[in-house]
């Protein structure tokens, strides 16, 4: 047998040897869509974290959604902002007690959650999710804005707030005050504090009416 007899004959054992099997192309288109989808799903829930400002998916507790809602009582109503909507559970409130509420998040499966929660709910009316960056959101065309984020974003949406907030905007922290900030009011206690602030509260002016509520338990 000649040498080029002899490659191709071990050629051939190698392509019968590992030739796939119907069943076996099967498992693998299957393995490598699930592995996709996998990625797909994930990704958007990771991402956050590896940002230059972390800020994963946590969401409000139900005190927290109530405080908040308390503290925008006398806010006169109108639009709303919740910057990181997440599930939507904000947004969906706000909509339900009269506000135009809007909740811009990152995770594409959180929008089209709280989009079709929304749609539900019979809040379509009320309440709109859009897929952005809140950093890039313009904040000054909301009448409210509502944030439960980390602290280390506190200082640096303080200052975009300082840019973008108007005399007649409400702003609520969840959690994590504005640092350097006087509150307007304090509204319950240990992980479900929220704060109001507005612009008459904000030390560059030194007015301030901080009054403190304790949240019934
Ligand atoms: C702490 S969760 C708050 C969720 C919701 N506001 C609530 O109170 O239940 C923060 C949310 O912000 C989103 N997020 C993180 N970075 C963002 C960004 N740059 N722009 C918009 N959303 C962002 C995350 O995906 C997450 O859903």
């Amino acid at each position: 047998m000649s040498d080029v007899e002899v490659i191709s004959a071990e050629n051939k054992n190698i392509n019968t040897k590992y030739k796939l099997t119907t069943t076996g192309a099967t498992i693998l288109g299957i393995s490598g869509a699930i592995a996709v989808g996998f990625y797909a799903v994930v990704t958007p829930f990771l991402s956050p974290a590896l940002r230059k400002v972390c800020l994963p998916f946590v969401p409000a507790t139900t005190t927290q959604v109530q405080n908040v809602m308390r503290a925008l009582k006398g806010s006169g109503g109108g639009t709303l902002l919740d910057i990181g909507s997440g599930d939507g559970r904000i947004v969906l409130e706000a909509a339900k007690h009269g506000f135009k509420a809007t909740g811009v998040e990152l995770n594409i499966w959180l929008v089209l959650y709280s989009k079709f929660r929304s749609w539900r709910l019979g809040l379509n009316q009320r309440a709109g999710f859009v897929r952005q960056d809140l950093w890039k959101t313009d904040l000054s065309e909301f009448d409210n804005i509502v944030i439960f984020g980390v602290e280390q974003m506190m200082m640096p949406l303080k200052d975009k707030l300082n840019k973008e907030m108007h005399s007649s905007m409400s702003v609520v922290a969840c959690r994590f005050p504005f640092p350097d900030w006087e509150p307007y009011q304090t509204i319950g206690t240990g992980i479900d504090t929220v704060w109001l602030y507005r612009k008459s509260s904000s030390p560059s002016i030194k007015e301030h009416n901080t009054e403190d509520l304790e949240m019934e338990r």
